[in-house]
């Protein structure tokens, strides 16, 4: 089987405002009145058998209302009592699933199109999966984004995998012209990931095993939970491994992780883009002087004005928040 195991663990706090723990971004139907969520589960469906979702508890209402109103059909469902990033939402949902499944792993909250392309991908992917490869696809890089992964690469193999690197770095992979975006989307049977994982990570993978023991369908207990050490499967897994392949994609492809990337979709054309600035949300007129690239966001109760080269450090203020209350 082909499995979509889609990730939704995340509130998206570097869209504060806009996205809150109540209304997390990946389901504002924001995308002609679809979710980022919806839009997953559609993009999926074509090429995979079976849907499973790893989310949070805050999350799982949500999922559950979004799902039953596209009605999929049948899926699973792991619940984590709390968030311990992507290693082990992978490895929970590996752990539920039959060895030899082909696991599609995508986030729930990418904007993607040209669906031929898309598949055509996809389908190289499970091939390389099926011969025991984790495979990660890659993009042309547009910008020295530095919240992404990089992958140095020779065709479909893979010389190094650079999670999130500084500026700097940044700068010099797109000047190479060797390096793509690591789209954060992977595909891998469930028994090379846990092999892998083995190797790596032995006790995130033991620890994960342990509270997915006390599951109770499908939500998973609160404090075996606490012990599993909290790490991406970019830093745990992709960085390390020596099976990692990838896929060079051409699709259309952005990650509404950020204002910035809510900006570069928003585009020149677009009422809400006042010159080099944008605003989101205002239902007030609201004009500028002497100022460029910045971004006003409003919802009933809060307001952030911000530069567009500050977008990544929006979660700073989220956490704050969190502190705060
Ligand atoms: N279930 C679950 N549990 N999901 C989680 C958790 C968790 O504890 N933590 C994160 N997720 C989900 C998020 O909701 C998101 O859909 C996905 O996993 C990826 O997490 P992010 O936090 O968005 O990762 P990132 O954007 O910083 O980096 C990843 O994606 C980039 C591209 O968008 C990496 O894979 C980068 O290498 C990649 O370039
Ligand atoms: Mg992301």
């Amino acid at each position: 089987n082909i499995v979509n195991v889609i990730l939704s663990g995340g509130i998206g706090s570097r869209l504060w405002p806009l996205s809150r723990k109540s209304r997390p971004k990946q389901y504002l139907p924001i995308f002609d009145n679809k979710s980022l969520f919806e839009l997953t589960v559609e993009r999926n469906k074509g090429i995979c058998d079976k849907l499973m979702v790893v989310g949070g508890i805050d999350n799982y209402q949500l999922s559950r209302d979004c799902l039953h109103s596209i009605s999929p059909g049948d899926y699973l469902e792991l619940v984590e009592a709390l968030p311990r990033n992507t290693a082990a939402a992978i490895a929970f949902a590996a752990l539920s699933l039959d060895p030899e499944d082909i696991m599609l792993v995508t986030p729930s909250d990418h904007l993607i199109s040209n669906q031929p392309r898309y598949e055509k991908a996809l389908r190289k992917a499970v091939e390389l999966a099926k011969e025991g490869y984790l495979v990660t696809f890659g993009l042309l890089p547009a910008r020295p984004e530095t919240g992404f992964g990089y992958i140095e690469h020779r065709g479909n193999e893979v010389v190094s995998f650079r999670e999130k690197p500084d500026l700097e770095l940044a700068e010099e992979f797109v000047r190479s012209g060797n390096f793509l975006w690591n789209s954060g989307m992977f595909c891998f049977s469930a028994n090379i990931y846990l092999q892998e994982l083995k190797i790596y990570e032995p006790a995130l993978l033991d620890a994960a095993q342990k509270a997915l023991a006390g599951a109770d369908n499908g939500f998973l207990p609160l404090e075996p939970s606490k012990n599993i050490p909290s790490i991406s499967v970019d830093y745990a897994v992709m960085e390390r491994s020596k099976k990692i392949k990838v896929v060079p994609s051409d699709f259309t492809w952005s990650d509404m992780g950020s204002f910035e990337a809510l900006y570069e979709h928003i585009g020149e054309g677009d009422p809400r883009r006042k010159g080099s600035n944008l605003v989101l949300g205002s239902e007030k007129r609201v004009e500028f002087l002497g100022m460029e690239n910045v971004i006003l966001v409003e919802t009933s109760d809060a307001i952030l004005v911000l530069n567009k080269e500050k977008a990544q450090d929006v979660k700073k203020i989220y956490e704050q928040l969190e502190k705060e209350n």
